[in-house]
This record gives structure tokens, sequence and C-alpha cells, in this order.
């Protein structure tokens, strides 16, 4: 310990030792006088111990997350919802796809996926879903690690990247395409972008830590990798772009005709829905062909979710400060609560108020931890799934990961358990919210997905790291949005009796970029 810690130290003791004797006096004037006076001089006390800011932990992430609450927050939510289709720019985005597919588009394509940390290039084959084992089918796939390097490169490098790497794949497979037409690709795009076809989209801030928005906000995504194409003389012609929200959405649709949202909860979260155009403003259409108007009764929509839930979903003060920090406060309030980037940040923050004022780690913030985002989620994934009596593994993974020069204690390892539980719990609670808030949405709009059978059933394709591999996370979340639905519908109405379910999917935005070019082909 050097001695600015000891110091540190000491002072953290005085204060704590003035706090209990000044709490002290206020129970022995009048003891009895007033229950509001005991129990300063209990919250005082307690204060000071890390079990009582665990208590309080609990207390605050739990007690939002009752049924009727949630209910009440999934009301306010579906206005804001209503607001924002009529006339944001930055919401509730209607793409060009109006139908799902009927599952019977066939065909090979080449799939490309840019998400926040990998490029991946598939070439996938489509075969149908009646009577066929494998309807969908990654005939081959090679993944481009996206470090920071290029993240952050200009528009020009990035693209040639891209086509570079597009090349290497295609280079690698002795097929024969068609060399008199281009070669036609579907694209899965991590990040918003102003719709303007089909095939084309203007680009947007991608956010993420990416560079190459930064010159060519505006311009046209999909003429920006034919054109880094060509200058390979490797003719492409993009013929579907979709956000990887809506490529969730069509992969599972083409498997199951009860699928109508997909969900992404990885790093960032959003959710498209299937709704019909005339719950939307005009002006959210920018220039569209008459034509389109005509055959589009409804339309894929990405909500850009993330940016729901301000003021509604009550916050700690662990949030606020994660808020106030961040590059855009308030920008995207959900995200804030439920992504792999933010539950660390929760965690390490939490943490940071412990070792002040509880002594947490003798008072000392381990070095591993003292830059915001250093801690990853997948440490509080890994203590909720420890299953040893003693707590053996985490305080070991907790040593080794914090860079601890003593193993933590028992009574440690217990406080950081809770409370990545407590952070996970919520999220999962807050997830719920919002999903059925757009499952209310879709039936105020009678979006009614039924089986092939013919029952009613909603299908929620999920796609992410934290939805799929967080441990609990998916099931607890279905679990409590089917509580929702029967606690808000009479027993004896249809909606009690309809299906809810959330539906893992595998490889969606490879697969999703590959219908979207199919479907794009029929219209
Ligand atoms: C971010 C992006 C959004 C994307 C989501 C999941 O929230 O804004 O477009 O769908 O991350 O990757």
């Amino acid at each position: 310990m050097t001695i600015l810690d000891f110091l540190r130290k000491v002072l953290r003791h005085l204060a704590a030792l003035l706090l209990f004797r000044s709490s002290l006096k206020t129970s022995s004037v009048s003891p009895k006088s007033s229950n509001k006076e005991f129990t300063v001089v209990e919250t005082t006390e307690n204060i000071r111990t890390l079990d009582s800011l665990k208590d309080e932990i609990m207390r605050l992430f739990r007690q939002p997350c009752n049924i009727r609450r949630m209910l009440s927050m999934s009301s306010a939510i579906r206005i804001q919802y209503k607001a924002r289709l009529r006339d944001s720019e930055a919401c509730m985005l209607p793409s060009f796809s109006h139908t799902l597919p009927s599952g019977q588009e066939t065909g090979t394509y080449v799939s490309l996926d840019v998400g926040g940390s990998t490029f991946r290039v598939a070439i996938v084959a489509l075969s149908g879903r009646e009577g066929q084992s494998t309807p969908m089918c990654i005939e081959h796939m090679s993944t481009f690690r996206i470090d920071e390097r290029i993240r952050r490169l200009p528009s020009k490098e990035f693209f040639d990247w891209m086509a570079g790497s597009i090349q290497a794949t295609l280079e690698s497979q002795s097929r024969d395409w068609p060399s008199d037409q281009p070669l036609p690709v579907g694209l899965a795009w991590s990040f918003p972008i102003e719709q303007t076809s089909h095939r084309s989209g203007k680009m947007q801030n991608m956010g993420k830590g990416f560079a190459c928005h930064e010159d060519t906000i505006g311009m046209d995504l999909g003429t920006l990798i034919e054109a880094a194409c060509a200058k390979r003389q490797l003719n492409v012609s993009v013929n579907a772009i979709v956000n990887d929200s809506s490529a969730t959405l069509l992969s599972q649709a083409y498997l199951d005709p009860a699928t109508s949202m997909g969900l992404i909860l990885g790093t960032g979260t959003n959710a498209a829905v299937y709704l019909p155009t005339s719950c939307m403003g005009l002006s959210k259409f920018g220039t569209r062909d008459q034509s389109w108007f005509q055959s589009a009764g409804k339309v894929i929509t990405n909500t850009e979710l993330s940016m729901f839930g301000k003021s509604i979903l009550p916050q700690t003060r662990w949030d606020e400060i994660l808020n106030r920090e961040h590059q855009h406060p308030d920008f995207q309030p959900l995200e804030y609560m439920t992504t792999g980037r933010y539950l660390g940040e929760l965690l390490r923050l939490i943490i940071n108020e412990a070792v002040d004022t509880r002594d947490l780690f003798d008072g000392n913030m381990p070095l591993a931890l003292t830059e915001p985002y250093s801690l990853d989620t997948q440490t509080m994934a890994r203590l909720e799934q420890d299953s040893s009596s003693d707590m053996g593994d985490s305080i070991s993974m907790i040593k080794t990961t914090f860079e601890l020069k003593v193993p933590p204690s028992i009574e440690e390892v217990t406080f950081l358990r809770t409370a990545a539980e407590m952070i996970s719990y919520r999220a999962s609670a807050y997830m719920a919210v919002a999903v059925h808030a757009l499952w209310a949405l879709q039936k105020d709009v009678d979006i009614n997905p039924v089986t092939d059978k013919g029952c009613p059933k909603t299908s929620i394709a999920c796609n992410g790291s934290v939805i799929l591999k967080y441990p609990g996370f998916k099931n607890r979340c279905e679990d409590l949005l089917r509580q929702m639905v029967n606690e808000a519908s009479p027993a004896t109405s249809s909606l009690a009796k309809e299906s809810i379910v959330l539906q893992a999917t595998e490889e969606a935005a490879i697969y999703g970029a590959a219908v979207a070019v199919a479907l794009a082909e029929t219209h």
C-alpha cells in the first residue's frame, strides 16, 4: 500500500466515524420521537458495510422489475413508439422490404455481414423450407476481424479493405460465377442507415468507434462498396442492404411464418418489426415511387430500439454516472442499461463506490479497472456461472482478471456476484418491457402472426451475445414477457392463449442478407 493509499484509508475511516457519531447523536436526542429519525440512524450506520450496499443494490435494481410496474413502463414506451412512428428521422425507420419471405425462395447468394468487430463474407444456398431438412446452408464463410486499426480507417481505405476481403474469399472458392453479369450480393449492416431503396441507403453516423462515415455521410453505401470492388475488377452488384435486426427477422421468417420481430442484444441492441405502413407518418418514407406504396401494405421497420426508454425506465445513481460521462448522454437509454458494452461498466462503477466507501479490496481500486469500460461483461457472466460451493472459481477468476495481489474474500466475491445478478436481472426485465411494448404495438395494428398450422404465435427471432450466451438471460426475459402478457390479458381472451417465444437464431445476419437478395429479386 502506498503512503497515499494509507492516508486515503485513514481519512475514509475518520469520515465514517464522524458520520456514525452524528447519527448516534440524532437518536440519543429523541430515540423514540419519530420513526423517521430512527431510520436515519439505521441507514447511516448501515452505509458503512459492504452488506448494506449489497442490500441497497438489490433494492434499487429489483424494485422496478415487478410485473405491474413493467406493464406500466411498457404502456409508456408504446406511447413513445407511436410518437416516433409519426415523424422521427432517427428511429422507427421503414425499410423497402414490404413482404416477409414465403420460405420458397431459392438460389445461391453472396452475403456480407459488417458487424462491430467482424466482417464476414459467405456463400449461402437457399433451398426452400418445404420438405427440406436444411432449408438454408452456408457453403463457405470467411471471417475478417475488425480491430481498432480497421475501425479507425477513413472511408477509402475501409471500403478497399472490404473489397480485398470479398476478393480473397471469392478467389479461395473454385466456382464459376457467371462472368457476363455482376455478382449479386446482399449486405447486413449493423449500423443505422437512411434507406433509399432495397439496394441503397445514405451513410449515417455509425457509432461503435468507426471512422469511415466521417467523410461519407449522405453518400450511397451500395455505390461505395461496388466502386471499391470495381477497382479490383470485381464486378459485384449490391442488390439488398438490410440492418442486422431486419436480417435476423428475415432469416427466421424464412423458416417460420410466425416470425414478426427480430431482436438483437449483444454489444448493442435493436429490433425490427413488421408493421402496417398506415401507422407511420408520410414524411417517414422519404421519396418513393407511387408503385411502392401501392404494393406495400406492411413494411419491415428498423426501430433503433436502443434510443427508447428515456424518463420511463428507472435509473440508479450508477446509470446516471455512466450516462453523464458518456460521449452521447441520453442518446441510447435502453442500450446503456442492457447491452454487453455497458453491463460490465455498471459493475465497475459499483465497485468504484464500494472501494471508496466500504473498503472493498482494502479500499484500493484494482489497477485493471481504473479505465472506463475496462470490466468486460463476460466477467459478470463468469461470476454468475460459478457453481462451486465455496465460490473458489470466482475467487481465482477475479484475482486474475482484476490483477489483485491477494485473493478476494468470499464476502467480496459474493458482493460482486450479487451486483452482477442484479444488473443482468434488470437488463432482462427492461428488454422484456421494450419487447412487450413492441408486441402490444403490433396487436394494436392487427399484426397477428400464426404458425403454418394456423395457431396464433409470435416468434421473436433473437441474435447477439447477451441474449444467446449470457447465463439464464434469454429464459428469464422470455418468462417475464409471458408473465406480462398473461397479467395484462384476461384468461379467456385470445391473447392469453397466444404463444410468444424468443427464438434463438444462428448466423442470422448472414442468412438474412441472402434472404433479402432473394426477396429483392421477386419484387
Ligand atoms: C446499434 C445500431 C443499430 C444496430 C444495433 C445492433 O444500436 O445503431 O443499427 O442494429 O447496434 O447491432
